[in-house]
């Protein structure tokens, strides 16, 4: 494809997600340093210690990209050394996305495939090493389906990004997607609490850690600094090594976000959840 066409191509869309950047200074038309820093932010936060506790690489291992959006994800793992990739999304807008980006990046067709579905009807016929489900957990009625899902798929390790609910106890706590043109299967979601997520993925054979923060910036990252958001990897039969794992704050969450703000030296964060719409 050459200049001329990619570009036209990425300007046919009615908005992008993330920023990608191709050969000959052409890139996805996301400007806002506030999405920028925090996809830059979530990658140093779980997607860098995944690598790591897996040896320093994703070589040979399969991953399943739940909700993969564009395909920053799927793209990292590939970059990382992953044999195979499987995206699926439930909008058919992102499938295109994340095509384009594989298609302008030259990625080899046989190391991925993008499915436009919804999780929870599609037919999950093959096994992975891996699941990616960023941003996904917290757009869902279904958590255990989820599970399941992700069991029936064999997989042994699998990082989880998601809002939470800051109930101390093992909740999950009924509430809506905030932009109503995201909604793939119900409005109606379960925001899980950090026990909860640990207990879950305990009932289905899996250890979690809750990755300790490790922000640089919050800007773009309110959510994670006002404890509302949270990532973990969990693992089943595999050990992960020098994982960072948070320990559960004692101060209320105000307190605790006040020092995160004070630690990472930000500037305040101007990012709503409507900016966000509906990348994670
Ligand atoms: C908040 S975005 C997260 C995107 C990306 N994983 C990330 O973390 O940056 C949630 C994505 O999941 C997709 N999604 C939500 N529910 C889904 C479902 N039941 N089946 C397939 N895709 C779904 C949405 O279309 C959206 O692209």
């Amino acid at each position: 494809m050459n200049a001329q066409e990619l570009q036209d191509r990425i300007a046919a869309f009615p908005y992008w997600h993330y920023r990608f950047d191709f050969d000959e200074g052409i890139s996805t038309p996301v400007h806002d340093r506030s999405i920028v820093n925090r996809h830059e932010q979530r990658r140093s936060y779980f997607f860098e210690p995944l690598v790591r506790a897996l040896g320093g690489s994703l070589q040979g291992r399969r991953v399943l990209d739940l909700g993969c959006n564009a395909g920053l994800w799927s793209l990292l793992a590939l970059q990382a050394g992953a044999e195979f990739v499987l995206g699926i999304d439930g909008r058919k807008i992102f499938i295109e996305q994340a095509e384009l980006v594989f298609e302008a990046k030259e990625v080899e067709r046989d190391r991925y495939r993008f499915v436009l579905a919804n999780i929870f009807e599609h037919e999950f016929t093959e096994s992975f090493d891996v699941v990616l489900c960023l941003g996904l957990l917290d757009h869902t009625a279904k958590p255990v389906s989820l599970f399941e899902l992700i069991r029936q798929v064999d997989a042994s390790v699998i990082v989880i990004d998601t809002d939470i609910s800051r109930a101390r106890s093992s909740v999950f706590e009924v509430s809506n997607l905030a932009d109503p043109h995201s909604v793939v299967d119900y409005e109606m979601v379960l925001i899980p609490s950090r026990e909860a997520v640990i207990e879950l993925a305990a009932q289905f054979g899996f250890s979690t850690v809750p990755l300790a923060q490790n922000m640089t910036d919050y800007t773009g990252m309110r959510d994670y600094r006002d404890q509302r958001r949270l990532a973990f990897i969990c693992s089943r039969g595999v050990i992960l090594e020098g994982l960072g794992a948070e320990s559960r704050p004692l101060a209320p969450w105000w307190v605790t976000a006040a020092v995160n703000a004070r630690k990472a030296r930000t500037s305040p964060d101007t990012s709503t959840d409507a900016s966000r719409r509906n990348a994670d």
